[in-house]
């Protein structure tokens, strides 16, 4: 049977993977700046992480949500605590596009409205809503335009302004990233955050912050919306979360209320999915791993800044992008091919940095030498 060819791949096989550094089958070793997209938090086959998930598997790995599952309250309890979102309910999935349909399903159950605010550059997945709401047309089938769906320009607080003032009654909710991933690393401003508060909150629509891939401590802070210094209403979020474990979920703000049959998933919160998640958040406080991101990501945005031919050097924490000029268009290949290192890219022409948290200055280091060697060689063959 053949497999359905819709990625463009690199001919690499990995088959062994420890903190930053992955193997492949001819035992070459790669330093990943990448993190299988965002998703590595906590470092390849992390011990700890390795042996909960083991531990787990021989008591009992699958059972569904029609009875109780303890390791679920355990989770919620441990991301109250490191997000400090305390007051706000959890509910489990497998994925940031099932986190984000979910979040946008009950904006519009909790509102009884449908409409829901998106913007140009966002990207929230693949399934129904979320790729609706995606920026992304060659993404979306027929069966996915929706008029319930609206884009804006993303940072234009009097567009957004003015569409409330006329439609405010329509509006179920508003979703953004803190910091556009797939978009190419666009933060969003903290004024245009918080002006998407302030109208929700006057409008009485609900505000949805996607962090599937700018949340989970990568950017310094618990959720990438906090440095705006305002609470959302819900939060969805995936990735980093089970450190490749498949597990996504929402926190959903108090005023929230939960129904019978409202939301539902078979596999959602399973018991080894919660076991992989729990490690995940114990790691990453026992290792002061959002502390960590912050410290080595000013260095990394700080050196990267320092090398001119390298523009727009953008982000936060371990979330980091910059754009690439012409003329040096083969440098993120050639970190692959010659210096065995991954990284991200965003289209045209942008580098994305999405390591695990845990990464150290030995690797911040061994990247920065490697894009100053391959830039001074580009630059010596073109003045050949
Ligand atoms: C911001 C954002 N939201 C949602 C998603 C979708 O997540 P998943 O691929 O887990 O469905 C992604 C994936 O890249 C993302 O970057």
């Amino acid at each position: 049977m053949k497999l359905f060819d819709v990625y463009p791949i690199n001919d690499i096989t990995i088959t062994r993977g420890e903190g930053s550094y992955v193997w492949d089958d001819h035992g070459n070793r790669y330093c990943d700046f990448y993190g299988g997209h965002a998703v590595i938090s906590i470092g390849h086959t992390h011990p700890h992480y390795v042996a909960a998930i083991k531990q787990q598997l021989d008591n009992i790995g699958f059972y569904s949500n029609s009875i109780r599952i303890p390791l679920q309250q355990q989770l919620a309890d441990r991301l109250a605590a490191v997000s400090g979102k305390q007051d706000y309910q959890l509910f489990l999935c497998n994925s940031g596009a099932e986190a984000n349909e979910n979040a946008m399903k009950l904006a519009s159950f909790h509102t009884g409205r449908k409409k829901i605010v998106a913007f140009s550059g966002a990207f929230h997945g693949r399934t129904s809503l979320a790729v609706s709401a995606t920026d992304n047309p060659s993404i979306s089938a027929p069966v996915n335009i929706t008029e319930n769906i609206v884009f804006l320009p993303f940072n234009d607080e009097e567009r957004l302004s003015a569409y409330f003032r006329t439609n405010g009654q329509d509006i179920a909710g508003v979703i953004v990233e803190g910091i556009q991933g797939v978009g190419g690393i666009i933060e969003a401003t903290p004024s245009f955050l918080q002006t998407i508060r302030s109208l929700c909150d006057e409008y009485g629509a609900v505000f949805i912050a996607d962090s599937v891939q700018c949340g989970y401590g990568r950017t310094g802070k618990f959720f990438s919306h906090d440095h705006a210094g305002i609470q959302a209403d819900i939060y969805s979020m995936a990735k980093g979360m089970g450190n490749g474990f498949p597990i996504g979920g929402i926190l959903i703000a108090p005023h929230i209320q939960a129904k019978y049959g409202m939301l539902g998933t078979t596999f959602g919160g399973n018991h080894l999915a919660c076991a992989a998640a729990i490690a995940v958040l114990e790691v990453m406080e026992k290792e002061r791993l959002i502390k960590n991101t912050e410290t080595i990501g000013n260095y990394l945005t700080t050196q990267l800044k320092s090398i001119d031919a390298l523009q727009h050097v953008r982000g936060r924490g371990l979330m980091i992008g910059f754009d690439v000029p012409e003329q040096y268009k083969t440098l993120r290949k050639t970190l692959l091919d010659d210096y065995r290192i991954f990284t991200g890219e965003a289209k045209p022409s942008v580098i994305r940095l999405l390591p695990a948290l845990n990464i150290s200055r030995t690797e911040a280091d061994l990247l920065l030498h490697a894009i100053r060697t391959v830039i001074s060689e580009i630059q010596n063959n073109q003045n050949k």
